[in-house]
């Protein structure tokens, strides 16, 4: 078909959450409206094989992307059910042969490129430094919104900033536990029953729910595992929701998604709950006051414009005896139609090929 826009689908990569990066990018490319897109999936791991990060593993598999060679598969990060197995599986056979432009930088072969990158190097602002330097348009978020949102200290620094209500909390790095040793886990215990997070992170890789000053020492090492920084805060007891938000700061105009709400079947939204359709309830729109999900709407718009977040955001909450309290904002939200942001967007009458063939529209517009 003539005068489709070529869209490249960046995915993979080697994050943590890489496996649920390929699971994202398959749907992408498979409900992007085909009278309008032609798609190449294109595996970022490909430009990564010199980085000192990648286990040998992972390794391996640059290269073999770069000489479009088979991929073995490597042992899941996390549990996945079998149906997201076989979709990762489908996704890494289909990226083989178009990476290879990719690894040479000759991604001239596309008009823009979807991101549908998780966690570090996709979801951090490089990928997106290195589409600026290429000049290649992308969806979503630019290099700043994308590092600050991915960094939940300094993204809690802007949001409360800006007046908007986040847990309390303190961050240590791993020197700081180093040189201060107790004293730095005793200004965590303060905060119990509290949550211990990786800063940097996503999918709830590396958290722990902390009820007694006792286990705190061993949460905040589980964190500095998968982060230099790791953040302590007060739990928020009440119901989690999350709202998405489409559109740019300044252009026509940014809409908030129906309020979705996550009823978890396990202890909290963690890894399995959050890709095992089982082990969670998502409910949109949410079973919450108007009054609440107005609040929640008007809080998660304003979250996106304090980052200067483009294009679509996805704004964690948990509505708390005072009102919605915002965990995070996610610049590069879950993708697979069973996603939160999908749902919302459905809930709203958008369809899953609609809302993307929007996100890239607001991408190709915030070139010109
Ligand atoms: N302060 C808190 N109080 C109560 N629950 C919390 C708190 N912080 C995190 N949680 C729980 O942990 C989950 C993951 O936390 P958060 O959204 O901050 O991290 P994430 O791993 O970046 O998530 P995502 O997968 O959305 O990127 C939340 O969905 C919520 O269930
Ligand atoms: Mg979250």
């Amino acid at each position: 078909m003539a005068g489709r826009i070529r869209v490249g689908v960046l995915f993979g990569g080697a994050s943590e959450e890489r496996e649920i990066s390929l699971a994202s990018g398959l749907m992408i490319a498979e409900n992007l409206p085909k009278d309008r897109y032609e798609v190449k999936l294109l595996d970022t791991l490909a430009l990564m094989a010199r980085h000192p990060c990648l286990s040998p593993q992972l390794r391996d598999k640059a290269i073999a992307l770069q000489q479009a060679r088979p991929l073995r598969s490597l042992p899941s990060a996390g549990e996945l059910s079998p149906a997201m197995r076989d979709q990762v599986e489908r996704a890494e056979a289909l990226a083989q042969s178009a990476t290879q432009a990719l690894a040479s930088q000759d991604e001239r072969g596309i008009d823009v490129a979807f991101l549908a990158l998780h966690g570090k190097y996709g979801e951090d602002g490089t990928i997106q430094g290195f589409l600026e330097l290429t000049g290649t348009p992308y969806t979503g978020s630019g290099v700043l919104a994308s590092a600050l949102a991915m960094d939940k200290v300094m993204a809690k620094r802007v949001l409360s900033a800006e007046g908007i209500p986040v847990p309390r909390g303190v961050h240590l790095t791993g020197a700081d536990v180093a040189h201060e040793g107790d004293a730095a886990i005793e200004r965590a215990m303060a905060l119990v029953p509290a949550v211990v997070k990786p800063s940097k992170q996503g999918s709830s890789v590396g958290m722990s729910l902390v009820d007694s000053p006792a286990a705190m020492a061993a949460a905040v090492r589980l964190a500095l595992q998968h982060d230099d920084e790791a953040l302590v805060e007060e739990r928020i007891f009440g119901t989690e929701i999350t709202v998405g938000v489409l559109g740019t700061p300044g252009a026509d105009g940014l809409e908030a998604l129906p309020v979705v709400e996550i009823v978890p079947k396990r202890e909290f939204f963690d890894y399995k709950a959050k890709y095992d359709p089982a082990q969670c309830e998502e409910i949109c729109p949410a079973r919450i006051p108007d009054e609440a999900r107005r609040q929640a709407q008007a809080l998660a718009i304003r979250a996106h414009r304090a980052l200067s977040c483009r294009g679509y955001s996805r704004t964690d909450m948990i509505l708390g005896p005072n009102g919605p309290v915002v965990l995070e904002v996610n610049t590069l939200p879950g993708m697979t139609m069973n996603s939160l942001l999908p749902k919302a967007a459905l809930a709203a009458g958008i369809p899953f090929g609609e809302l993307l063939h929007r996100i890239v529209s607001l991408a190709l517009e915030a070139r010109r």
